[in-house]
């Protein structure tokens, strides 16, 4: 049988730093519940008997703020006090549609009369392993590959999400979360290279080509959003710094390499041909 009063409900909690809050949460020994589209319809009773939210939009989210009033009159009505909110580093940056709509949420989360904190976290490293999967490992992206970047491990991301949810200390604080340097995605994809011991491309595509290659399938409202965030790129990177995040981790937040060897390891007993 659960305990309800030990869980922390997780909203988009399926999805890629989803599962890695829950798993952050269940190393503290605390249990969560991943809610996703399902549950949307009626979170009031699916946060019934939690102590906290995690409160998260999927990526791209048309929605956010709609999201973000739904899950906080839906905590409201279920007696849960305790919020912390998943935003993204320069969430005003009204060039990029998905982070406007991350700082109209986090005004609400600040005026919503919850004991609330905000996590700002950079871009993943973790977001450019499907290109160094396949067999011909690559980094294509729409923008300068020189473009400054703090890459963070959306591991250590989840580990000071869990943290922050278990500890009142950090009600009423906003954090920015990047990671150990500053890099551009030709030296991610150097660093790749070395990891697999193999040649990993760099390669700075169109956004007409990105759209009609990697980005054809999507929405036409998506794919005018993430053009836009690549134009951003292109200009000004993603710069974050880590000091804030190693504060909340007690220990150096971990560099590129070591999440790429992490997660393309093969395991043991894997032979490359
Ligand atoms: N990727 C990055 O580098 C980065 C960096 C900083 C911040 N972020 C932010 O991190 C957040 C999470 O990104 P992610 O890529 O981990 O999320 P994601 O994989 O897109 O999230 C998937 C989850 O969202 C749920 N979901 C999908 N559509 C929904 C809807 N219409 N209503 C309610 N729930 C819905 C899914 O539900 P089901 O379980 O039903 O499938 C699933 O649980 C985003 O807000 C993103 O902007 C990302």
């Amino acid at each position: 049988m659960r305990a309800p009063s030990a869980e922390i409900a997780v909203i988009s909690g399926r999805g890629k730093t989803g599962t890695a809050v829950v798993s952050a949460l269940a190393d503290l020994g605390v249990g969560a519940r991943a809610l996703g589209r399902a549950e949307r319809a009626d979170p009031g009773t699916d946060l019934r008997g939690c102590r906290a939210v995690y409160l998260m939009a999927p990526n791209m989210a048309p929605d956010e703020p709609d999201l973000v009033r739904e899950v906080l009159a839906a905590a409201r009505s279920a007696g849960v006090t305790r919020v912390v909110y998943h935003s993204v580093a320069a969430p005003y940056a009204p060039l990029m549609p998905h982070h406007v709509n991350k700082a109209v949420a986090e005004d609400l989360v600040r005026r919503s009369g919850t004991d609330w904190t905000i996590l700002q976290p950079c871009a993943y490293v973790q977001n450019v392993i499907p290109g160094l999967q396949g067999e011909d490992p690559g980094i294509d992206v729409a923008y300068d590959l020189d473009a400054p970047f703090g890459l963070v491990d959306v591991a250590d991301v989840a580990q000071a999400a869990a943290t922050v949810l278990t500890r009142a200390e950090h009600i009423g604080a906003t954090y920015e979360l990047g990671g150990p340097d500053l890099v551009g995605m030709r030296d991610v994809a150097a660093i790749a290279q070395e990891v697999l011991s193999r040649p990993v491309r760099a390669r700075r595509i169109g956004a007409w080509a990105w759209a009609a290659g990697a980005g054809a399938g999507l929405d036409p409202r998506e794919q005018e959003w993430l053009l836009a965030m690549f134009a951003y790129y292109d200009r000004y990177g993603l710069p974050a710094r880590p000091r804030t995040l190693s504060g909340l981790l007690g220990r150096p937040p971990r560099d590129v390499r070591e999440v790429l060897a992490r997660e393309l390891d093969p395991g043991p007993g894997h032979h490359r041909e």
